[in-house]
């Protein structure tokens, strides 16, 4: 007999969980090998890689007076230096970073500063995670460019909890197409490994969620992908009664910077070996 829809959605998330800890344990093989404050820790390339993603995610947002962030994915906490630099206008009133990596969140506290400043560990889509504050702005900044099963079924789930704890913007990116020749993404999913996600099914998940408008612009950051950086705004309450979704803008633009960031690069394979990526641990 098969599941019902409640069977169903226990099993995903059991299987979410499952992948969860397998992209940990990814991530805690790649601090074991290079120093937490190195990016390839954080699978990106250059110390470079994280603030242009920033700048990519934050693009045209516009923040006044104090900023109170929820950071889904925070790393080891970059996101703080570039908000300093970037919003000079909007003082950090509250900032949580959450991560699934305990050495990254170890790492991080150092930045720390009581209830203001704080990180934690937690898989954010675990049931038993909850949070009762509300932020003006939640971001996932590379933390949804992982394959995980399900994976539309997953940017749903995550993009409906992260919605529940923004007062108004979401930003997030994934990744939109990559180049067939590269070595650097696998052809089939891994869990764990970077995916592209493909547009269709991004549109189709944005197109479900009420009370919200949003806009995509695509990014080539790196030269065998394009990633696609989303904005979303909650409707003020008035109009969210309506529970619509409006698909602002969509804007194209395929040639970025030819530096490449959050994807470790890997050496090209001969010809012969195809053109497949190999899994982390
Ligand atoms: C590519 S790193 C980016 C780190 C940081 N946002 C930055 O841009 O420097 C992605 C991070 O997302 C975290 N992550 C992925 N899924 C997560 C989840 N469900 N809950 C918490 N953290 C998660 C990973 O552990 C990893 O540290």
């Amino acid at each position: 007999m098969s599941p019902g829809p409640a069977g169903l959605e226990a099993r995903r998330f059991a299987d979410w969980a499952e992948d969860a800890a397998r992209l940990r344990r990814a991530y805690e093989a790649r601090a074991r090998v290079s120093a937490l404050e190195a990016p390839e820790a954080l699978a990106q390339r250059s110390t470079e890689d994280g603030p242009r993603f920033f700048d990519a995610l934050f693009s045209g947002l516009s923040l006044d007076g104090p900023l109170r962030c929820l950071d889904v994915g925070c790393g080891t906490g970059g996101l703080l230096d570039f908000l300093a630099a970037r919003f000079p206008g909007a003082p950090l009133a509250r900032y949580l970073g959450l991560d699934l990596v305990p050495a990254f969140v170890e790492h991080a506290a150092a930045r720390a500063e009581g209830r203001r400043i704080e990180f934690r560990r937690a898989d954010f889509l675990d049931p038993a995670f909850r949070l009762d504050e509300r932020f003006g702005v939640v971001v996932a900044c590379g933390a949804l460019v992982h394959y995980v099963r399900h994976y539309p079924a997953y940017l749903d789930a995550m993009l409906r909890k992260m919605l529940a704890c923004t007062e108004r913007h979401l930003l997030f990116n994934v990744i939109a197409g990559i180049d067939d020749t590269s070595p650097n993404y696998a052809r089939a999913p891994v869990p764990g490994e970077p995916f592209a996600l493909g547009k269709d099914p991004l549109f189709r998940v944005l197109e479900g969620l009420p009370g919200i408008t949003y806009d995509i612009r695509d990014l080539r950051l790196f030269p065998d992908a394009v990633d696609s950086f989303v904005r979303i705004e909650k409707d003020p309450p008035a109009r969210s009664s309506r529970s619509a979704t409006t698909r602002r803008s969509h804007a194209s633009a395929g040639s970025g910077s030819d530096r490449r960031c959050h994807r470790i690069e890997k050496s090209k394979p001969s010809a012969a070996n195809g053109s497949s990526r190999t899994s982390s641990p």
